[in-house]
């Protein structure tokens, strides 16, 4: 099974109480493509279910689009994280555009479709530096959007965001590569009380003082992650939305092909480098409004609920109901026009999505 983010929302959602349909039936319908299906779109992959109901949008558009220097040209990209969903994404991206894409991946992991698709395999793992040091070789460019979260010991925040990518950096400086695309979040801040959000912060700084020319990708919220989690599956079975706060905070909810898309671009585009790039959805929205979004094409109203800050919130575990409270605790309302156009990527709305996702029949 998928590890990662996606597995760790259907464990999670496995754990909530019975709702009107069998919650993780559901959501690995909409994982595995088949709502894309039942509306009569093909889903593109398994690792983009998305996108084949997307077309012309994000990565996929970003793939075949010219931007910067645009040819692939041979170099070798390195990509760490590429058996996740992001990571996939920018593998297949940079292959499309005519690179050589190398990536790193642990036994075990689901790598089989890159190597169909084109890439070169660097067995190897965060945790091991000379394994970094031997994917490293010969790279031109490294792109990483590796994280722990969601997996189990020995990968935590210290062994992963923390001493792994300290030594991923050495070893992309010792092997002489010459740009590092590193897939942080928006929030990151070293003041940040999770663990996970302070240390994206530390390795961001890291990359800064690495002596590497280096792009940071700081998206906002994933669409295609938490408003699967907190609004599409409860909507979709029936069930009511659970959130904290008024759920009344803006955010540019963004879907995470367009962040794949930014990372393509950044590989080819030397003004990408030595900037951090703020990246979020084409518009902002509450989750009051995205429920609106799936009340509408559901054509029923969907019973919302607000917990207060620091109280448990039904069936999610206390690291995504902490999540759930720094979205409240701000607004994250990013103006993307002018980036979207700079890099050529064609943002995906949440209503896009949401359409998505809901089978044509019961619109
Ligand atoms: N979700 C959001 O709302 C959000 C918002 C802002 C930023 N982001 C960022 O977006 C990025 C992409 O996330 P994603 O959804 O693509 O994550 P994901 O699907 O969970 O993928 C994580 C990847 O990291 C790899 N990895 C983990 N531990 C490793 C280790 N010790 N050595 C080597 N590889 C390791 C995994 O490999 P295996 O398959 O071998 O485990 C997998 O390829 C992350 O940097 C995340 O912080 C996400």
């Amino acid at each position: 099974m998928e590890r990662g983010y996606r597995s760790y929302l259907v464990r999670v959602w496995r754990r909530r109480p019975p709702p009107a349909a069998p919650i993780h039936v559901l959501v690995e319908e909409i994982q595995s493509g088949r709502q894309a299906e039942l509306r009569g779109r093909a889903a593109a992959d398994v690792a983009a279910p998305v996108e084949g109901a997307l077309a012309g949008t994000g990565a996929g558009a970003a793939a075949g689009r010219v931007h910067g220097d645009a040819g692939g040209g041979g170099r070798m990209i390195l990509v760490v994280g590429a058996t996740g969903s992001v990571g996939g994404r920018i593998a297949r991206g940079l292959l499309g555009r005519g690179h050589q894409v190398r990536v790193l991946v642990r036994p075990g992991s689901a790598y089989g479709p890159l190597l169909e698709a084109g890439a070169e395999a660097a067995q190897g793992d965060l945790r091991d530096p000379a394994s970094l040091a031997a994917a490293c070789r010969g790279v031109e460019t490294l792109v990483t959007t590796a994280i722990s979260l969601g997996r189990a010991a020995p990968d935590t925040v210290e062994t992963v965001e923390l001493d792994g990518y300290r030594s991923l950096f050495e070893a992309a400086r010792s092997a002489g590569v010459r740009h590092v695309v590193y897939t942080s979040m928006l929030e990151a801040d070293t003041r940040s009380p999770v663990p996970f959000v302070a240390a994206k912060a530390v390795t961001e700084q890291r990359l800064r003082d690495s002596g590497l020319a280096w792009t940071i990708l700081a998206p906002d919220v994933f669409m295609d992650v938490w408003l699967t989690a907190v609004v599409a599956g409860p909507a979709l079975s029936g069930g009511d939305v659970w959130y904290v706060g008024s759920g009344r905070r803006r955010h540019s909810f963004v879907h995470g092909a367009d962040v794949a898309a930014f990372a393509v671009a950044a590989v080819d585009d030397p003004a990408a480098i030595g900037r951090r790039l703020a990246i979020g959805g084409p518009e902002a929205l509450t989750l009051h409004d995205v429920v609106g979004v799936f009340g509408s094409l559901l054509g029923r109203t969907i019973a919302e609920h607000g917990v207060q800050p620091g109280e448990p919130v039904p069936g999610l575990p206390p690291l995504m109901a902490g999540m759930l409270g720094m979205l409240d605790a701000s607004e994250s309302v990013l103006p993307m026009e002018e980036l979207a156009a700079e890099f050529g990527v064609r943002l995906t709305s949440v209503r896009e999505w949401a359409q998505s996702l809901v089978p044509v029949g019961t619109r």
